[in-house]
Parts: C-alpha cells; structure tokens; sequence
C-alpha cells in the first residue's frame, strides 16, 4: 500500500508528489494523458513560446520604430509549433527526472476511484488495483465547451478549436474569431492578430479580461484595435457553421467570417467521470469543495488545483499542493489568495494582484490610488516607443500598505511579483521608501508610485 495516490499529474499533481516524495512518503502518480497536464502540455508553456515568437516577429516587422530595419521578415508556423514541442519536451522530461528522483512510482494511464476498503483508498488503473492510505485529487480542469448550435460539429471537423487545438495549427486562419475575451482568447487572439490573421474577439460582457482593472482593460483593448482586432462586446454567439460565427448584439444578429473558431469561454473542475462519488466528496457547482489547507470533505481525501476551483492557476495550484503534503505530514500552513498574482501575456502584459478599485469598492473598502504612466521607468521608455502602458497601485486609507497593483506594459509579469510581496509581507510604505530598485529597470515604477502617494 502507498502513503499517498495522486490523481493527475498536472503542476498540482506533480508537484505534491515530488514534496511528498521527497518528505520520504511513498507516492503513485496516475496520469492519463501527459504528464505535466494542461499547462505544460496545452496551456501555459506552449502559449508562452508561441507568444514569443510573435513578439520577434512583431519586433522585425516594427523595427524602423528603433531604427532597425528589417526586410522579408516571414513566419513559419511549422517551424514555431516545431520549437514548442521541443520546450514541451524539454520540460516534461525535467518533470519526469525530478519525479523519479524523489522516488514517484508513475503509472500512465486513466484512473477510477472504485472507493475505500478498510484504510486504503483503492483506485484501477488497467488491470491493476492500486491501495494507498491516502488520496489527494488533482485531475484538474476542461474547457467549457457550450450547447451552441455547430460547435459539436465544428470541433469534429476542426474549424472550431479549444486551447488544445489551436496551439498545434500549421497553417494560419486568415479569419480567427475567438469567443471569449478572457485570459486564452485574449493570448490567443494577440498571437494570431501578430502572424497575420483577421482577428474578431465576441464577448458576452461590455469589456475584455474579465476581472482585469477595467481602465487597464480598456487601454488593453485600444492597443489591440490599434494593431487591428475587431472587439464584439456584450455580444452572445448563437451560432456557429464553417466559415461563419453568429451573434446578437443589442438585439441586432450579426454574423462575422471565420476560418477557424476558438472556444475560450473558460474552463471547468473535472470531478466527475472517476468515481469520486464513490467517497462522498462534497462537492458545490462541479468544483471539489476544499478548506485553507486542501482538505476535502472526506478525512484522508485532498484536492489541488483547478478542480478545487479556486484560482484555476497553476502557481496557485503549486501553493495549495505544498500546503496540503504539509498538511499529510502534520505540519500547518495554510493556503492565503489575498496575494494571488495573475498575468495575461499579450504584448503588452497585463499583471494585477491584490484589490481592483472595482473589488475595493463592492466591499465598501476605503482606498488611495496613485497611477503613473510607465515612462516614468526610463528603461521602459527606451524600449517601448510610443508605449502607453500604466501602473495603478492601490493603498489602504491610511496610506500605509500596499493593498493592489495593477500594470499594463512589458515586463509586468515580472514586476508584479515585487508588488505581490508587498502585499503578502503587509510590508509598511515606509519600508519600500527605504528599498534600493536597479536603476535603469522597469519595476522602479513601483517605487515612484509609492513616493507620489506623499
Ligand atoms: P476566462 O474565464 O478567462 O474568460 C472567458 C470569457 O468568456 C469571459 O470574459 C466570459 O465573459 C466570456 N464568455 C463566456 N461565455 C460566453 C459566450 N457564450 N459568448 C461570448 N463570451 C462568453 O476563461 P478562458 O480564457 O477560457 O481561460 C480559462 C482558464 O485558464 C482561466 O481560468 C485562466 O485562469 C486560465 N488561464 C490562465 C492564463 C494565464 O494565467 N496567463 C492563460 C490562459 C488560461
């Protein structure tokens, strides 16, 4: 019998084996598909690779702006997919080197929960029937695919695509609409816009990234339209057929031409389809209902990640893995989202953490702000001509800590982990008065800001 079965081997799967492993529990890991899951493999890494080669590409074909002049610069799809495989590669073998080093039995293949006998928690895999005293459920999440007439047909025949199709596309759509203005239409939609695509992004809401600042939003979108992407919003698809895209705006239907489709109207918690509720898991809307140290309903039973519906990130689910092996072995911590960065990698990045002004006020929380232009950074004016990218952050009534921070422009997936710390330290605005930046660098925004709060 193991000490610990892990369902799923994605970062909140994998990486609770690893810390569980290396804690000197015995650990099986059961994936179905890929180890490293949706992120590595379909999500997070993949985009990101893509990503940057469209940022080169934009580079080569703006150059002029910086005095570079650049001719013939082309895009070779094959060629980029090519490269993101060979990342993909790369990196789920370290998984797998760094699973073995901390003694992780794997077992490839679809996990059923059958349920408990005595001690153990028993699951099948195969033919085989694995025990183990405990269970932690990391199967993760899948994108929500919605009753809207053609998509079924659609996604049979390839015209629509979810996050997992569109990042293996050989040849570019020379129309792509993305229903959804979230995080993966958004990145998606920057990707395809950069390598030549007529882009249409169709969103329910009267405004894109979802709960993004909505000034930062705002001036994401104009980026975008200026780059030429056409923005759909408070429009909802009724239908889908090859080569078109329906919608109703204002009770107006429009339709709009499309090559391809991508499906990108968020994702679900995969908790059912495995026998979980052979153990009475409580569960609430699809989602495995989960305290601050990841324990399920059921006593020896976790879940991390994003079938616990938390976050649905894969930092997030890296903390909650980590706070739940602790939990196994009797340490305490718990997991705290009050600092919880999120990043959307268009160029440019977006980076938030912490309270919005629009959460500030629905919880009737008092709140100073200052907002810079990014050129107060002058390594962000060097390098950004014409950028008008801003950081917002926010501060508690008193002006003594930091409570958000909200940045639009390039390196702000980076900087945001700066304001991120602040925030988790409740570090006093005093303090980061007194911290040396380096100097000429772009997270000296922060800096200036909490000087102006003066
Ligand atoms: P999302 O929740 O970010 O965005 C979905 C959008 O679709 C929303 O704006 C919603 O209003 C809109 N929508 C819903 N139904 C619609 C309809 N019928 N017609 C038009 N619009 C509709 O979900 P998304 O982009 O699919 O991403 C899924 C998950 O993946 C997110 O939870 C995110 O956390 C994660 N992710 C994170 C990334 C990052 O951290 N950079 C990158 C990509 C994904």
């Amino acid at each position: 019998m193991y000490d610990l079965l892990v369902l799923g081997g994605g970062p909140a799967g994998y990486l609770a084996a690893e810390r569980a492993g290396h804690a000197g529990l015995s650990v099986v890991l059961v994936e179905k598909r890929a180890i490293g899951g949706v992120c590595l493999n379909e999500g997070c890494i993949p985009s990101k690779t893509l990503l940057n080669s469209a940022k080169i590409f934009d580079y080569a074909k703006h150059g002029e702006k910086y005095g570079v002049f650049t001719e013939g610069a082309r895009i070779d799809q094959k060629a980029v997919v090519d490269r993101k495989n060979k990342v993909v590669r790369n990196l789920v073998a370290g998984i797998k080197g760094s699973l073995r080093t901390c003694h992780v039995t794997v077992k490839d293949g679809f996990g059923t929960i059958l349920g408990r006998s005595g001690d153990a928690f028993r699951v099948q895999v195969g033919e085989e029937v694995l025990e183990a005293a405990r269970l932690l459920v990391a199967t993760g999440s899948e994108a929500v695919v919605p009753p809207i007439p053609g998509v079924k047909e659609g996604l049979a025949e390839g015209y629509v695509l979810t996050n997992r199709e569109i990042l293996d596309l050989l040849e570019i759509p020379a129309s792509l609409v993305v229903v959804g203005g979230g995080v993966i239409g958004l990145e998606m939609a920057s990707y395809f816009n950069s390598v030549g695509s007529k882009v249409t992004v169709v969103e329910m809401l009267d405004h894109i990234a979802g709960p993004t600042d909505l000034e930062i939003s705002a001036l994401l979108q104009k980026n975008y339209e200026r780059k030429g992407v056409v923005f759909r919003l408070g429009a909802k698809v009724t239908s889908v057929s090859k080569g078109a895209v329906g919608f109703e705006t204002a009770g107006q239907a429009e339709t709009v031409a499309a090559d391809a489709v991508l499906l990108s109207i968020g994702r679900r918690p995969v908790s059912t389809g495995f026998g979980l509720e052979s153990l009475g898991v409580l569960t609430e809307r699809g989602r495995i209902v989960t305290d601050a140290r990841g324990r399920t309903s059921v006593p020896g039973v976790w879940a991390t990640g994003d079938v616990n519906g938390q976050w649905m990130l894969a930092h997030a689910a890296y903390r909650e893995s980590e706070v739940a092996v602790k939990d196994m072995l009797g340490q305490r911590d718990a997991v705290r989202y009050a600092a919880m960065p999120s990043v959307i990698y268009t160029n440019p990045e977006v980076g938030a953490v912490g309270e919005t002004e629009e959460t500030c006020r629905a919880k009737g929380l008092p709140f100073r702000k200052v907002v810079l232009p990014m050129n107060f950074s002058g390594r962000y004016m060097a390098e950004n001509e014409r950028g008008d990218g801003i950081c917002k952050m926010l501060f508690d009534e008193a002006g003594a800590r930091v409570i958000g921070c909200h940045i639009l422009g390039g390196y702000a997936s980076e900087i945001v982990m700066t304001a991120a710390m602040m925030i988790e330290t409740e570090m006093r605005v005093k303090d980061i008065q007194e911290l040396v930046f380096p100097h000429p660098s772009v997270v000296e925004v922060l800096r200036e800001a909490v000087f102006q709060l003066d």
